[in-house]
């Protein structure tokens, strides 16, 4: 495999966004039962593919998504359980209705505003009906605000039940990062 300078995993960026552990929304909503081991699990933008292999051994059935593949090359590598696919989220490679649950630590708002509507479409095409979307939005990317408010959230997911829409800060291996917290239900 070739190392591409300009992917996050190949040029040191990722320590910007990695956590070694599960992520405080992923434990949230475990301890709160919105994610059960009966579910199938699909993680959008799984990088290394941590929260799967969280999930994983908690007897969850999941699946990591990733346009990286020096990402996946090491997911791989570190949790060789875990089945990861290379591809695009806006253009999932799935059936429909093939998950019960989607997780999204800090995917979506990598996406350009044009791209998000895709990414809802494709989000609701992959979800059961009365599955969920829980999803992190940083509002910062390389130190510049991104496009994502609380608005663009309920405009881009009006077909769905906003189920808790919060700005929080949340820890990184290396900073504190401010995102939306969201939880969406299809239909
Ligand atoms: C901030 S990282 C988070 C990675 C992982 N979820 C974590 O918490 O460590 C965002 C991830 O989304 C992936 N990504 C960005 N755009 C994507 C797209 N269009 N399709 C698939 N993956 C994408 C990146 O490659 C990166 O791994």
């Amino acid at each position: 495999m070739r190392d591409d300078p300009a992917d996050p995993y190949t040029n040191g960026t990722s320590s910007y966004w990695h956590l070694s552990g599960p992520s405080p929304e992923l434990l949230e909503a475990l301890d709160a039962g919105w994610l059960r081991p009966d579910m199938r699990v699909l993680d959008l933008g799984c990088g290394l593919a941590t929260e799967s292999a969280y999930l994983r051994e908690r007897g969850f059935t999941v699946v990591g998504i990733d346009q990286s593949e020096a990402a996946l090359h090491q997911a791989r590598m570190l949790h060789p359980e875990i089945e990861v696919i290379a591809d695009d989220v806006r253009d999932l490679p799935f059936e429909p209705a093939s998950f019960d649950y989607l997780l999204d630590r800090g995917c979506f708002h990598y996406l350009a505003s044009v791209d998000r509507p895709a990414y809802a479409r494709e989000a609701a095409h992959v979800l059961r009906s009365g599955g969920e979307l829980l999803l992190r939005a940083c509002l910062h990317a390389h130190g510049i605000r991104n496009d994502i408010t609380q608005d663009s959230i309920r405009e881009l997911f009006a077909d769905w039940r906003v189920l808790m829409l919060e700005q929080r800060s949340i820890p990184s291996d290396t900073r504190t990062m401010e995102a939306l917290v969201v939880r969406l239900a299809k239909g």
